[in-house]
């Protein structure tokens, strides 16, 4: 992979995975290892040494800086100057929205002041659930009394924009009490929630309970019931679905993950960051330590890299954008790609016609759309419109 030839191409979105938990969630598959004082600072010089060949690329600034995890709010006082030390050749050159993702109750008044005054101007807090019991199954650290004061502090630093995590089809929370949760979550006052439709993922302390009985998972009717609640609780409230799993107010769109859904390249830097610039893709290995000693021996990071075909390039990106509620315009991305595009329409019209007349996409404005039943069904339509 030369690295060189893709910085002409000046990905606009950078994604940087901080690996730290105080613990690990039942049903969380994110790379993250427990975090430590001295592993913080280790992985922070490697992240410096990830970064310097980007840097000039990174001078202009960037549209969307996204901070993940793990939990980046683990990250102490000194870690974080820190790390606005190693992003500063990013920085000075501006960055348009930058999201933190935040723990409920890791968070202090004097971290915010200082991520603030950074130029961090969007949190993303992880509030999955709220009540107590539910949290606990769910080990999480957090208890519900610490999500209003953690939205409040955001707040009043002058970090005015907020997103909230929610998981629907958690064990245990029937449709009143899922009615309850996004209640709660609404008095608050988001800007944004995602959604997100409880996934059992291989490996998983969740997976292994579902698998020994010792934790019931709702079924597939009752899970959609509770996606389907959320879509218009959250509408009513004036949370407008923008995404299969997204709801914002006017304006209050991740830009970061609308950037990468329609398609724009992106950076990721840390382990299990994933990358897509130009035609390649690499996904660095979930491996800290693996990661750190690359990078300290003047090696890039182990990584997983694919090179993908124009054809598999325009496909990829295509198809993202058929989570988003503003619709594909796909004959005019297609006409746009040259001879790969228009081969490409010719493969895709008649199965969009047929999608069509099943249902599930419409066509309107030269764009095309999942209708609520495509919504559904998104994964068997992008499985048809796959070689
Ligand atoms: C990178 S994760 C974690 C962010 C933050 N550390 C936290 O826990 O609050 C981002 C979001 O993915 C969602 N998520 C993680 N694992 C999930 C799963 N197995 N099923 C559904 N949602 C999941 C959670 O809503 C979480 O807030
Ligand atoms: S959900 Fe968040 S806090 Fe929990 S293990 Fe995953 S990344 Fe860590």
């Amino acid at each position: 992979m030369d690295e060189y030839v893709l910085m002409d191409r000046r990905p606009q979105h950078l994604y940087m995975h901080v690996p730290f938990c105080s613990g690990k969630c039942s049903y969380c598959a994110f790379y993250s290892e427990p975090y430590g004082s001295a592993r913080a600072e280790r992985y922070l010089d490697a992240l410096e040494r990830e970064l310097a060949p980007w840097t000039d690329v990174a001078a202009g600034g960037c549209a969307t800086l996204y901070i993940g995890g793990g939990t980046p709010s683990l990250l102490s006082g000194a870690q974080w100057s820190r790390l606005f030390g190693i992003l500063a050749p990013v920085t000075a050159g501006g960055v348009g929205e930058w999201t933190v993702e935040a723990n409920p109750g890791t968070l202090s008044a004097e971290r915010l002041t200082a991520l603030a005054a950074a130029g961090v101007n969007r949190i993303s807090l992880g509030v999955q659930a709220l009540d107590d019991a539910v949290l606990s199954a769910l080990q999480r650290r957090h208890r519900v009394a610490d999500v209003a004061p953690s939205v409040a502090l955001v707040r009043e630093a002058g970090i005015a924009n907020v997103g909230l995590d929610l998981i629907a089809g958690l064990p245990g929370v029937e449709d009143a009490h899922w009615r309850d949760t996004l209640a709660q979550a609404i008095a608050l006052m988001p800007d944004h929630v995602s959604v997100y439709a409880l996934g059992v993922e291989p490996g998983t302390r969740l997976a292994q309970q579902a698998a020994c009985g010792a934790v019931r998972l709702p079924a597939d009717s009752a899970v959609m019931r509770a996606l389907d609640i959320a879509a218009s609780v959250l509408a009513d409230a004036g949370l407008e679905s923008y995404e299969i799993s997204n709801y914002a107010r006017a304006g209050r769109q991740s830009l970061h993950n609308l950037a990468c859904w329609r398609g724009g390249d992106y950076l990721g830097l840390g382990p299990a960051a994933a990358s897509r610039v130009g035609r390649e893709r690499w996904t660095n290995a979930p491996d800290l330590a693996a990661y750190c000693a690359a990078l300290e021996a003047g090696a890039p990071p182990p990584r997983e890299h694919e090179p993908v075909d124009a054809e598999t390039d325009l496909l990829e990106r295509l198809l993202f954008r058929f989570r988003l509620a503003e619709g594909v315009p796909v004959a005019d991305c297609c006409a746009e790609a040259g001879p790969v595009g228009e081969a490409l329409w010719l493969r895709w019209q008649p199965e969009l016609e047929r999608l069509q007349n099943e249902g599930v996409l419409i066509a309107a404005d030269r764009r095309w759309f999942t209708t609520v039943r495509g919504r559904e069904v998104l994964d068997s339509i992008l499985e048809r419109l796959m070689p």
